[in-house]
Order: structure tokens, then sequence, then C-alpha cells
């Protein structure tokens, strides 16, 4: 029996206009179970942060953004501040996401500044990690992800550490199809609990919810969530449909 309380969040990524946000959570509410055991937060993109907050403000949903600026204001054209995302009733925030590790020159460095700058702004940071297939293959990538780990959360314990959720996706498996086996997901899983460990303590480790993420979807969305370390799933795809999202959310259940 796992004494964490499971976190499937939904992450849009580039997808859904206003119109189609509002179908999209309105279908959810309808399919979604009792929510008295599981996290779920919706990360909308920016723009619908504001209209899906809105819809779900009675159901216990919370809603996330997928990225934010270190910065509570300035001069930083295109970037939205923790404030800001606040003042539109978000609860959390997605960071360091492979998609902007990739594209978008994000480092551990800079998702460290981020995730201090959500918890001052009591925003829940979702801090991701994971792998690429060449870092797999040719690396020593267990070693790179603890890196990731530690560098991405320096500086941070205590009671702040446990708002902090961090979602191992190897990058391999995400929007492909290809999703880890449970066994290799547990034995990352496993790995960043032990360096949560080293970093912050046994205790506080304990307390951290691990999410994976990574091609998760309703046919297998049960036997990944059911291994040891594995605390709730971070889902793309599989996020834009309201019935398959919500079997996923039942599945944590
Ligand atoms: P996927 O994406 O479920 O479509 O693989 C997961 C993610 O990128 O968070």
């Amino acid at each position: 029996m796992k004494t964490r309380r499971p976190i499937i969040a939904g992450n849009w990524k580039m997808h859904r206009t206003l119109g189609e946000a509002e179908s999209l959570v309105q279908g959810l509410l309808i399919e979604l179970p009792d929510l008295a055991d599981v996290d779920v937060v919706l990360c909308p993109p920016f723009t619908a942060l504001a209209k899906v907050a809105d819809l779900v403000a009675k159901s216990p949903v919370r809603v996330g953004a997928q990225d934010m600026h270190w910065e509570k204001e300035g001069a930083f054209t295109g970037e939205i501040s923790a404030t800001m995302l606040r003042d539109v009733y978000c609860r959390y925030v997605i960071l360091g996401h492979s998609e902007r590790r990739q594209y978008f020159g994000e480092t551990n460095a800079s998702v460290n500044r981020k995730a201090k700058a959500a918890l001052a702004a009591s925003l829940r940071p979702i801090v991701c990690v994971g792998e690429t297939l060449d870092q797999r293959e040719k690396e020593d990538f267990k070693g790179m992800i603890r890196t990731q780990v530690r560098e991405s959360l320096a500086e941070i314990s205590g009671d702040d550490a446990e708002e902090v959720i961090v979602a191992y996706e190897p990058v391999w498996a995400i929007g492909t199809g290809r999703n880890a086996t449970p066994a290799q997901a547990q034995e990352i899983h496993a790995l960043v609990r032990a360096t949560l460990a080293e970093q912050m303590g046994a205790k506080t480790a304990a307390r951290i919810r691990i999410q994976y993420g990574g091609s998760v979807k309703p046919a297998n969305a049960a036997e990944i969530l059911s291994q040891t370390d594995i605390d709730g799933a971070l889902v793309g795809g599989a996020s834009l449909e309201a019935r398959g999202f919500a079997a996923i959310v039942k599945a944590a259940i």
C-alpha cells in the first residue's frame, strides 16, 4: 500500500483553442470518477489557463502551466511569471519538459531557478527528467539522470521539497507509442528516489511523488502505476481525449 497520493497530470502541449478546451473539459468533468483519492491536474497552453481554471473551479481538478520564467516581472518579451500564473488560479507548473530542453535551450540550471521561483510563489513544480535513446544506448544515462535531479532541485529542501513532483520521462517514449516496460520505469524511479534521499534525506524523499511519462494510455496505465515508486503519470497525447484520460485517472485509484 503506497502512502503517497497519486497524481495524474495532462500535458496538452500546443493543442486546443479556447472553444476546444471548453469541450474537452466539459467532457472530462462528466467522465472523471470521484477524485477523493487522486490529484488531477490539467496543463493547457497559457491562452486557455484562465478559461480552464474557471471551468474546473467547482471541482477538485487543478490547473497547471507548461513553463514559466523565474523573474516576477520585467523586460522579458514572451515570458510569463509565477505571479501571473497564480493570478489565473494555477497551482502547478511543468518545468524542464524534454521538449523545452531539446528545442528551447532549457538547462538544469534554468529549471532550478524556475523551480525555486515557483515554490516561492506557492506553485508546485512538476520537474521533468529523462534520457534520450542515444543517451540510453551510448552513455552513463543513469548518472545523467542523477545529475538532472541533483542540479534541477539544488537548494530545495524540507517542506518546499515535499511540494515538488518529479516526472521521469524517457524521451524515446514520448509521443512514440513506445513506453518503457513497468520494470524499466520502476528501476529509474527507484534511482530518482535514491538520489533525492542522498540530497534531501530519506524522509523527504519518501514523501516526494514521482510520475512516469511517455506514451501512458488506458491500456498500460494500471500496470505502470502499480509499481512501488511510481506515484502517477504525466500524460501527453492521451490527455487530449476525455474518456481515455479519465480511464487513466481511474487506473490510479
Ligand atoms: P505522451 O507525452 O504521453 O504523448 O508520450 C508525455 C509528455 O510529453 O509529457
